[in-house]
């Protein structure tokens, strides 16, 4: 009986992140819980597909606490995310993080996740010169204004599992980091991690992991749970995207200087995050566990997995005639 479920407000319902949560609820066997997707505009055309699918559909926007509460009230549970890519500013991400915590608190929510990061300035300060102070205050800004964030939950003691998440795999396919053809017309798939694994997941399998967490109810609040489908050197990836492609693909590892001289909006942000995942390497892996992943969400896929579904997927040009 829907009326028995347990209500989720699902921040991001129309994204990767909350969209693959959305899914994983809907799919569940156990019908434990009930979506309520959050979106800014009902109207669009990814919220009325969600309304198609008999899904409760909210609209909030989370620089408006008023809205918020609105889409807050009554639920059980919440998953929050927070997009820097939309506007590059980790303050305002830390503002819309502190929106969520105190809407969360006012509600009375049982169990929260926040999908966070590292602060790395924990690790690197910010007067560490071995990577570039950014933004005056930063040093990953994606990752420090997450990590920032959690105690605007924690400080209030919101009941807040905090999910430290992992490179998507899906960012082959719409972030600008496929393998591209070099000079001799082989692909070549470039990352800065020299020969350091770098976890990844299908970001799919975020949502179906923080169901498996708040299934397990309130077990896990409190404490930080990061999850990986593999920790892969690029060697590795390569070596999967050959096979996935039927034609050789080559690791470039460049160094962070180079990738933050790349010249893209944000690239100087990911240089840095790839340093900080190379050269805290045995950290950054051991945070996100496998096999807690994959006990949260037995479907967890492999990267030979993922690319099996998705390698169509991914705008590699043909090679020349
Ligand atoms: N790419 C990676 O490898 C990776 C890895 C780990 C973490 N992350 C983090 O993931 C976050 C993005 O999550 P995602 O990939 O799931 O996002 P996404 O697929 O780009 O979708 C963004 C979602 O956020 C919602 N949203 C954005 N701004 C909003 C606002 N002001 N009010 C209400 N809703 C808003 C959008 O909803 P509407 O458009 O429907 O309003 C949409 O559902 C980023 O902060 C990034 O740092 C990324």
């Amino acid at each position: 009986m829907s009326s028995n479920k347990k209500t989720i407000v699902v921040v991001g319902a129309t994204g990767a992140q909350g969209g693959g949560l959305l899914n994983a609820i809907l799919d569940d066997s156990q019908q434990q819980f009930q979506p309520r997707a959050l979106t800014r505009d009902a109207g669009a055309d990814k919220a009325r597909e969600l309304a198609v699918r008999g899904v409760e559909v909210v609209q909030a926007e989370l620089d408006d606490p008023e809205s918020l509460k609105k889409a807050f009230q009554g639920a059980y549970g919440a998953f929050c995310v927070t997009n820097f890519w939309e506007h590059f500013s980790p303050q305002k991400e830390l503002a819309q993080a502190k929106n969520l915590a105190e809407v969360a608190d006012d509600a009375g929510l049982e169990h929260v996740i926040w999908s966070t990061l590292e602060d790395t300035r924990k690790w690197v300060p910010l007067s560490d010169d071995r990577m570039p102070t950014l933004m005056d205050n930063y040093k990953v800004p994606h990752f420090d204004a997450k990590g920032e964030a959690n105690q605007e939950f924690s400080d209030r003691g919101v009941p807040t599992t905090f999910l430290l998440t992992s490179f998507y795999w899906d960012n082959l396919i719409a972030f600008g980091m496929e393998p591209k053809r070099g000079a001799d017309g082989t692909l070549e798939f470039v990352l800065a991690m020299a020969d350091k694994p770098l976890s990844g997941i299908a970001s799919a399998d975020i949502g179906k992991c923080a169901l498996g967490i708040f299934r397990r109810g309130t077990e896990f609040v409190g404490r930080t749970l990061g999850i990986a489908g593999q920790h892969l050197t690029g060697e590795q990836m390569a070596a999967s995207l050959s096979t996935a492609f039927g034609e050789p693909v080559r690791y470039i590892p460049i160094e962070p200087d180079d990738y933050r001289a790349l010249g893209f909006p944000g690239a100087e942000d990911l240089g840095n995050m790839y340093q900080f995942k190379r050269d805290f390497n045995d950290y950054f892996c051991a945070a996100r566990s496998i096999e807690l992943s994959r006990s949260l969400n037995p479907e967890l896929m492999t990267f030979d997995d993922w690319l099996a579904k998705n390698k169509d997927r991914i705008p590699v040009d043909k090679p020349a005639a």
